[in-house]
């Protein structure tokens, strides 16, 4: 008998034999099909190989898919549990041939395997086979040696497999394993077929035409093969056990089940066990792969399987949350396959952890309203829909976990009340956001989120995916069509583009479709969670309903998550450094630069901003993970994590950590640590470096840094260097001697400055013997001069000089400047104003220097005048002026 992890290689190997290349599974969310909610088949992942879309570098694989189906079309979860092969979670098992080997190498392939590595009686299988498929009638004759009693012919669409409406597609053949007489059921195709003898095993389809749209089918490229073989399934022939739940990987996790409640495993609580054991597989695989639990889209699904168990665990007395305490052992039998498993492994027990605690709060108390409200129903009776709402609303019970709940005793729910009573809280909910005041331009982007609900971000996950188009909208209305060359704003169900938010700008990029192609200026979220993408049509029109695929430009991205990841470290360093008054008071992620606004009284000095830089860096150095968790508010605020004050959260948050400390009383533990929706490095490295490059004040007491990262602050410190080495080669001095040369130029032009200063006065007081040229007009001192080379605007000091040194007299200083233009100051005495004005006698000076009047005070005035060659007559003017008055 083999265990899971031995069918699991037997198969991967046994191909990898045979010319395969082994792939790893891809993840849960489906990146390449838009309308996919899960990954639900191996093919998923090479749908586009399949129609020459993409191109691989092999043209065989084998693969062990992940797959989940629960919330879409395919929605198993009301049965699991309760039967024998039913799971929202499964492997499946397949090869594939792109264009390369077609039916009798896949049929070939399969019955070698089956029969020889698996080992499984001859005389046990069977094989299923469209009606028109005789090819692949006679080479199971010819290969396997089946009789005709053996291949079933089907003309339905059991044996014609098509991954959905549109896509590849082709006639398959199914092999199945006889359980034996004991084991009441028929064949394929015979009325009692759902009984459980014949088991289908292995799907093997025959690929060759594309689903175009619903009318319209294509031939593949070329004929190719996928198959799809349930490892829970055959693990069960192969272990001769007749259910999935007894194989030794749900044995391993319903042990652990049984461990923690003390509940043993066969009995009245046999299906919760299973549930239990089910539900954790898929929901920490789903946790691996991105999707956390919300109340919309992917995120709704895993929380209605969490719960769903939860309540199980409930069932089973379980006092304390249970299924967090189940994930090691599922990591035992599991993580050796699927290693994200192991990396996710306390991501995933504290998001089972939160969500179970939370849960329990009104899980009693909603299982006693729903007691009541059934007590006094029966078999065949129906809970109503008003109350099933209420359970929903209030006590947080999906839907299907009220039904779940009521299944054993036979009563039903009015699930159509359940929406009447879902459609009127809708209503009152419009009512408010179109009573709230909100302009115009705004109503439509909350009328996109009450029709279309939020849409799913998978940007932390993936900067490409596809998408369909759910509504366009141009100058505030929606919209069928946008033609080339238009801009507006398209809503997708899905996207990798980041909605600007948190500080941090919207993503740009691309998006394509079948003649279409839109530029993305711009992302934005709106309405609580609607992300619409600015966008100018460049080929087009798209329409409603499009599909397209995204591609987010990826340099920017990564430049904005540096930049992000740069400001949570910034905002620790500064709260070191500073002082733990530091909050955040705005920020501005952008891919060029990062600003973060904190509260402090005063200039942050060049000293610290020195040592923010260095501690900052330090964590960069240390190349730490970059960690997200998903935290109830208050458990994140308590456990120490930063939250913007007067920011809206929601009850679940994000938490993002990174770096050690190494100093300081946080030594040890983690460095900084933020609630944030924002998108951020794997790793600090990442960063590279950060680089302040302005501090400054923004308001009252509030300061702004800003900073570089990666490139942009490399670059920023080259072109500061290469200045600073121009200046040397400039002073014609070292780099290391520049400071000390400047300093020498500074001082030496100082001193320069005063002595040229110094001369000109001495030359402009005629040597210092100014009182020999001092004559006498009309009984008053009178001194004139001419000073070449002295700037007008001087020429004030050189009159208040010299009035000081004649006690009383009139003083005439004409300025002529290098521009041949002149200047005129005259200074009368204080004790000669009351009967000459020095107004007056410039005013004569300007008239000979060609100039108009000029002004000032009775004891100075000045002047001037374009014509420099009259000083001398403008100073016998004055002279003239002097003795006539
Ligand atoms: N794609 C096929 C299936 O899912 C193999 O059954």
């Amino acid at each position: 008998m083999s265990g899971v992890n031995e069918i699991r290689s037997t198969f991967l190997d046994f191909f990898a034999k045979n010319g395969h290349e082994p792939v790893a599974s891809s993840p849960l969310v489906p990146r390449n099909d838009p309308t996919l909610m899960f990954t639900n088949a191996g093919m998923v992942q090479f749908k586009n190989v399949f129609t020459g879309l993409e191109k691989r570098p092999y043209v065989r694989a084998a693969t062990s898919q992940k797959c989940v189906r629960a919330g879409g079309k395919h929605n198993d979860l009301d049965n699991v549990g309760y039967t024998a092969r039913h799971h929202t979670f499964f492997e499946m098992l397949g090869n594939f041939s792109f264009g390369d080997y077609f039916k009798d190498r896949a049929i070939e392939l399969a019955w070698t395997l089956v029969t020889r590595e698996f080992g499984l009686p001859k005389d046990k299988l069977l094989v299923t086979v469209y009606s028109e498929d005789e090819e692949a009638a006679a080479l199971w004759k010819k290969i396997a040696g089946l009789g005709d009693d053996r291949i079933i012919r089907i003309a339905t669409s059991d044996n014609f497999w098509a991954m959905g409406d549109t896509g590849p597609c082709g006639p398959c053949s199914e092999i199945f394993f006889d359980h034996g007489e004991g084991i009441p059921g028929g064949p394929p195709g015979s009325p009692d077929e759902d009984g459980d003898r014949f088991i289908e095993i292995w799907n093997l389809v025959f690929m060759q035409y594309e689903q175009v749209s619903k009318a319209e089918r294509i031939n593949l490229p070329r004929p190719s093969i996928d198959t799809g073989m349930g490892l829970e399934r055959i693990a069960a022939v192969l272990q001769g056990v007749h259910n999935n739940y007894e194989i030794d990987l749900f044995r391993a996790l319903i042990r652990a089940s049984v461990e923690a409640t003390g509940v043993p495993a066969e009995g009245a609580q046999t299906a919760s066990h299973r549930i239990i054991a089910d539900h954790l597989r898929a929901s920490s695989f789903l946790i691996a792969d991105g999707v956390l639990p919300s109340n919309e889209g992917r995120g709704y699904v895993l929380r209605r399987i969490m719960r769903r168990a939860m309540r199980h665990a409930h069932i089973l007395g379980a006092a304390d949350p249970l299924l967090h305490r189940l994930v090691p052992a599922l990591v035992r039998e599991m993580g050796q396959a699927y290693p994200e498993l192991v990396r996710a492994e306390s991501l995933i027990t504290e998001t089972l952890r939160l969500e179970e605690t939370r849960f329990r709060r009104t899980l009693a108390r909603g299982l006693g309203l729903l007691d009541e409200a059934t007590q006094d129903l029966s078999a065949g009776g129906r809970l109503d829909g008003e109350t099933a709402f209420r359970l929903y609303d209030t006590y947080g019970f999906p839907l299907d976990l009220t039904q779940d709940a009521l299944k054993a005793r036979g009563i039903a729910v009015d699930t159509d009340g359940f929406a009447v009573a879902m459609e009127r809280q809708k209503a009152e909910a419009r009512a408010n956001w179109s009573g709230s005041g909100e302009a115009a331009t705004e109503t439509v982007w909350f009328a996109l989120r009450e029709k279309l609900g939020a849409t799913e971000f998978l940007g932390y996950e993936t900067e490409t995916a596809e998408a369909v188009v759910t509504a366009l909208v141009q100058d505030g209305r929606q919209v069928e069509t946008l033609e080339t060359g238009a801009s507006g704003a398209v809503v997708l169900n899905q996207t990798p583009f980041y909605g600007e938010s948190g500080g941090q700008v919207g993503d740009t990029g691309i998006m394509t479709g079948a003649g279409v192609r839109l530029r993305v200026t711009d992302t934005q979220k709106k309405a609580d969670g609607v992300f619409i993408h600015i966008v100018t049509v460049e080929e087009g029109p798209v329409r409603l309903g499009d599909a397209v695929e995204l591609s987010v430009d990826h340099d920017r991205r990564g430049r904005i998550r540096a930049n992000h990841s740069a400001t949570h470290l910034l905002h620790e360093a500064l709260r070191t450094v500073l002082g733990t008054h530091v909050a955040q008071k705005g920020s501005l992620v952008s891919p060029d630069r990062l600003r973060f606004d904190i509260s402090h009284p005063k200039p942050i000095v060049e000293p610290e901003l020195d040592e923010v830089e260095r501690l900052a860096n330090a964590i960069i150095l240390q190349d730490a993970p970059v960690t997200t968790r998903l935290m109830a508010v208050d458990d994140a605020i308590e456990s120490g994590a930063m939250a913007l004050f007067g920011e809206k959260y929601g009850d679940e948050v994000r938490v993002v950590a990174m770096g050690t400390a190494l100093e300081g009383e946080k030594a040890g533990r983690a460095y900084s640590v933020e609630l944030c929706g924002g998108t951020h490095v794997g790793r600090t490295g990442e960063i590279g470096l950060v680089h302040l490059v302005n501090e400054g004040a923004v308001s009252a007491g509030v300061r702004r840094v800003e900073a570089l990262t990666g490139a942009a602050a490399r670059q920023h410190l080259a072109e500061q260097e290469r200045r600073l080495k121009d200046v040397a080669a400039t002073l014609k001095v070292s780099v290391a001697d520049v400071v000390e040369r400047v300093a020498t130029l500074v001082d030496d032009r100082r001193r320069l400055e005063r002595e040229l200063a110094d001369a000109r006065k001495k030359l402009a007081m005629g040597g210092g013997k100014a009182a020999d040229a001092v004559r006498e007009i009309g009984g008053v001192k009178f001194l004139a001069r001419v000073a070449e080379g002295i700037a007008p605007k001087d020429l004030k000091g050189l009159v208040d000089e010299t009035k000081k040194s004649l006690v009383s007299g009139v003083v005439v200083m004409v300025g002529v400047g290098e521009d041949g233009k002149a200047g005129v100051v005259v200074g009368v005495t204080d004790d000669l104003t009351s009967r000459i004005s020095a107004v007056d006698l410039v005013r004569h000076a300007s008239e000979a220097l060609g100039g108009k009047g000029g002004g000032g005070r009775p004891d100075m005035a000045q002047a001037g005048g374009p014509d420099g060659t009259k000083a001398n007559e403008a100073i016998a003017a004055v002279e003239a002026a002097l003795s006539a008055s």
